[in-house]
């Protein structure tokens, strides 16, 4: 109701103005909203998550935003993407709205404050919601040893995350996309595993970690990826982060801005990429979908299609905070 009147003046500004405003404001008066909690619990990766219903990574890529954002009745709330070092990220502007499509094309370019900054944020257990903490390499990192700024992001975040996101999908950090090649994710993954366990062995505690993707994987790269992921004890796969494809917004005036498309236009994308991957990964390894969720129609279509919990990031701007509930409530309970 709120945000239906706040959206035109919202909506006139640059988009990532509007982003940082309605999250400072969620912050400041989250004493005004009730709080909303939906209890409709669901065990995945070993966890108990209160819903099905999460926040994709990048809206609040520093864990500055979770007082208000836990108001808003999320089952589990994916902070960063954040890197070893505090980044800037691209240029200004870098977030479009491409409103009768509802989706946005971004190219932020893992601007954050760094995973120390981002630990000092987070508040203390018990939390009402399940956390994820989504790490990436830094863009002067290159490529060929992304796997060190990973091993530093599992060393930090690995007590305090309830899970932990390897995100190797965003368009807009060059090359990033390469780790998903087989040989490349063969090498990354065995990394990663080797960590995990001595981390596993340090804290005596096991952190699920979760694969993001991209939704532009050719259909015959799936299987190998899936292979790799039960060779490597991946825990789960987040389908998908944004696309690089412009089909569905052609002729838009903003369609040629480089980044990541994300919204309406990518559903058909991420449903395509969890019926793939549900296909070949069974029950085994559990699919957390992403990509254009905006009601709980098509969240429910995401769990028919096998998707065991569902995210979402630009409905929320297009529908506003009451979203979650409302997506949270239409689910199985
Ligand atoms: C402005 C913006 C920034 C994003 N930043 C990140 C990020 O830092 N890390 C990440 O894994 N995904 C990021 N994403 C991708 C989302 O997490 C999600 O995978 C994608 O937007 C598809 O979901 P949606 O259609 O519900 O937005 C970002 C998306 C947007 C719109």
């Amino acid at each position: 109701m709120l945000y239906s009147l706040l959206k035109p003046i919202l909506f006139s500004v640059d988009a990532e103005l509007a982003h940082e405003v309605s999250l400072e404001m969620l912050n400041q008066f989250k004493w005004l909203l009730p709080q909303n909690r939906v209890e409709k619990p669901k065990r995945v990766m070993g966890i108990e998550f209160p819903n099905a219903v999460g926040l994709a990574a990048g809206l609040d890529k520093n864990g500055e935003y979770l007082p208000g954002l836990a108001r808003l009745g999320f089952g589990f709330i994916e902070v960063g993407t954040v890197t070893p070092l505090a980044q800037d990220g691209n240029p200004r502007p870098r977030m479009f709205r491409l409103i009768r499509h509802r989706s946005i094309i971004n190219r932020m370019g893992f601007n954050n404050r760094g995973v120390d900054h981002l630990l000092r944020q987070l508040p203390e257990r018990p939390r009402p919601y399940v956390l994820g903490i989504n790490i990436g390499k830094n863009l002067t990192t290159p490529v060929d040893n992304a796997l060190s700024d990973y091993q530093i992001g599992l060393q930090k975040v690995y007590q305090q995350a309830d899970y932990i996101s390897i995100n190797i999908s965003s368009p807009n950090t060059p090359g990033l996309r390469k780790l998903q090649t087989e040989a490349a994710l063969d090498a990354l993954l065995h990394g990663i595993d080797e960590t995990r366990k001595s981390l596993q062995d340090q804290y005596q505690l096991n952190r699920p970690i979760a694969l993001k993707i991209s939704p532009d994987l050719d259909d015959e790269a799936i299987p190998a990826i899936a292979d790799l992921m039960r060779k490597h004890g991946i825990d789960a796969l987040i389908a998908a982060n944004t696309t690089l494809d412009r089909l569905p917004v052609a002729g838009h005036r903003l369609a040629g801005e480089t980044g990541g498309l994300s919204g309406k236009a990518v559903c058909e994308k991420s449903r395509h990429v969890l019926s793939e991957f549900h296909r070949v990964l069974q029950n085994d390894i559990p699919v957390i979908s992403v990509g254009g969720i905006d009601s709980a129609a098509e969240a429910n279509k995401r769990l028919e299609l096998g998707a065991s919990l569902v995210q979402l990031y630009t409905g929320l701007i297009y529908r506003g905070p009451g979203l979650v509930r409302k997506i949270a409530e239409g689910l199985p309970g």
